[in-house]
């Protein structure tokens, strides 16, 4: 990968995410999507916009890099000035918030409900704690219903959301269509609308609780079960309606050229394909466009080739010259010392040799309109300010 290359790279990720109200960082298991989010995040408020980052993990970590002791369910002012002792002159706002899903779809219920009466019953109705934080899909929904609401009614100019690991992610793109096709199945239906024959609520059934059909169901689930099935069914009727308009409304921001999406890797062979074949994924299975790579974890090549061949004497005479305790080290440890070190650049070497040809393989394999930037494998995890200053320097250059 030549400097230009990168460089250019770079370019273009910055120009990508200038561009973008909505970023969403995705990737498998701990590749690095948490920090990356942080950091697009931070650069954002650096360079002048008003940003909230998003997560959906009860990421302690990275409340604890930017500072705060811990995230909310609501969007958190990040203290900036802290910035300013890592050289940043932040121009912009920086929000934090933990999305908690399950307190997602309370907030729903919160939103919708028709009255205060009826929320409380929603919120302490059995099927209701069933559906909201047991079936698939439904918490993704929330999640995904919430993102849209802090886009339209708040005035960020940018959100970057964090997501779950990659499977998960494309839960959060289909759940809420999959759910306003669940809503909207006429089976369901047609125990919660009216009856448009008799005029009667489909809900009658249950609520008579003396007909013959509760009765004979009642034999096997018992009457307690049908009348939170009922409560919870009058209840959500006012809920559903909005389901499908609000569905595409989320697919229509996700899908649309305000969003992007950044797909987070690791080099390693196996991860880079996992990567690839969500990018694949996300393209054709959910219409959505990726707009960059960030290949984390790449091991830099600083071992030049022919230090891996300078005689052992020689690294050896190079440590007896450091000061102490090194220099002092018996000729037998220092030999020690010497080959081991040599055997562990060698080690680099490879890792760095290998790390560049995922980098090759995957410039091959995607556009050369989507960007790619990579960021070194730190010696230490990154859960500090600093760190993260660093990271956005590896990603959009100093
Ligand atoms: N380039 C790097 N060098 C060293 N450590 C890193 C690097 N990138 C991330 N880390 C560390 O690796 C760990 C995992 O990173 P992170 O939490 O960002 O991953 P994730 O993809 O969000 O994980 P999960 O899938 O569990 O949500 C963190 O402790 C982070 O500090
Ligand atoms: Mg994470």
């Amino acid at each position: 990968m030549s400097l230009q290359s990168m460089e250019a790279d770079r370019e273009a990720f910055s120009k990508l995410i200038a561009g973008r109200e909505l970023v969403v960082c995705a990737g498998s298991g701990g590749v690095g999507k948490t920090t990356t989010s942080a950091v697009i995040a931070l650069h954002a408020a650096v360079e002048g916009r008003k940003v909230l980052v998003l997560t959906i993990d009860p990421a302690k970590r990275l409340a604890n890099s930017l500072g705060v002791s811990s995230l909310e369910n609501t969007p958190q002012r990040i203290p900036l000035d802290q910035f300013r002792e890592h050289g940043l002159e932040p121009k912009g706002e920086l929000w934090g918030m933990m999305l908690d899903m399950k307190q997602s779809f309370d907030h729903l219920v919160d939103r919708y409900s028709a009255s205060e009466e009826n929320r409380q019953e929603i919120l302490n109705n059995k099927i209701y704690k069933y559906f909201s934080t047991s079936l698939a899909g439904t918490q993704e929904y929330a999640a995904a219903e919430r993102l849209l609401e802090l886009h339209t009614e708040e005035d960020y100019d940018l959100i970057v959301l964090d997501t779950p690991p990659t499977t998960h992610a494309l839960d959060f793109l289909e759940a809420p269509v999959r759910l306003a096709d669940a809503v909207e199945n006429k089976a369901l239906q047609w125990i919660y609308k009216p009856n448009l024959l008799t005029g009667r609520s489909g809900l009658g059934l249950f609520s008579a609780g003396t007909s013959y059909v509760v009765k004979a169901l009642s034999k096997f689930t018992g009457t307690a079960f049908l009348d939170e099935l009922a409560v919870f069914l009058r209840n959500f009727s006012s809920m559903f309606e909005g389901f499908r308009d609000r569905a595409n409304q989320v697919r229509e921001l996700l899908m649309g050229d305000k969003a992007t999406f950044v797909v987070v890797t690791a080099p390693d062979p196996l991860q880079l394909d996992e990567a690839l074949f969500f990018y694949e994924q996300l393209g054709t299975r959910q219409q959505v466009a990726v707009g960059g790579f960030v290949v984390n974890r790449v091991h830099p090549n600083w071992v030049p080739e022919a230090e891996l061949k300078r005689p052992l004497v020689s690294l050896m005479n190079e440590l007896e010259a450091l000061e102490e305790p090194v220099g002092a080290l018996s000729e037998e440890t220092r030999r020690e010392l010497a080959e081991n070190l040599r055997e562990n650049a060698a080690e680099f070497y490879t890792l760095a040799l290998k790390d560049a040809g995922s980098l090759l393989r995957l410039r091959e394999e995607i556009p050369q309109s989507i960007p790619m930037v990579q960021v070194p494998f730190f010696a230490q995890d990154i859960h500090s300010l600093e760190g993260l200053s660093r990271v956005r320097e590896a990603i959009f250059g100093a």
